[in-house]
């Protein structure tokens, strides 16, 4: 089975749904920024603060060249990964790449409730959240849009992942 990376903006679940679908297929589940934060020693809050938003965008993809040798994962993309370089290619050619789409309302309502700190959303309030957010999706849709498959909100979860996938259950 190929590897699964999981792309789309902040908030629309990919850990979440990434750590699911790993447990399920007993595959490895990375997080972007996570491994990030584990190189650096650093949040992302902190690299973004410290060395500029560039710097962070570099490291995600030398992080992307690191995954060649690896097999059998499922990848949580950070929001802006597949926005930056050629990095959505470098992403298409590692594995299946699906797009966890949903609409800037539903996107800027559940950023409005997440703990996670993002350095690009700052203290915005949900309004300025949700402008910001319609802004970046019509910038970014040209990149999400390349993935192999588009999901919609309902189609976020594991069986119609399995099923798109023609993953069948009693392989697992
Ligand atoms: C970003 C998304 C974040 C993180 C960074 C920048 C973005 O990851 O990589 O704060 O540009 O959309 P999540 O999508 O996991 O929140």
């Amino acid at each position: 089975m190929p590897n699964i990376i999981l792309i789309g903006y902040m908030g629309c679940g990919k850990s979440t749904l990434g750590k699911k679908l790993a447990k399920k297929l007993s595959y490895d589940f990375i997080d972007s920024d996570m491994e990030i934060e584990k190189i650096t020693n650093q949040t992302v809050n902190e690299i973004f603060n410290s060395k500029g938003e560039i710097f962070f965008r570099e490291l995600e993809s030398a992080f992307l060249l690191s995954l060649k040798k690896k097999n059998n994962y499922i990848l949580s993309a950070g929001g802006g990964l597949p926005c930056f370089f050629d990095n959505i290619e470098k992403l298409k050619k590692l594995g299946t790449v699906l797009y966890l789409k949903l609409s800037p309302f539903e996107l800027s309502s559940r950023l409005n409730h997440s703990k996670k700190i993002r350095p690009l959303l700052g203290d915005k309030n949900e309004e300025e959240i949700y402008y910001f957010t319609k802004e970046k999706l019509n910038e970014r849709k040209e990149f999400y849009e390349k993935a192999h498959y588009i999901l919609k909100g309902k189609q976020h979860n594991v069986q119609c992942i399995m099923e798109l996938l023609g993953i069948e259950i009693s392989n697992v």
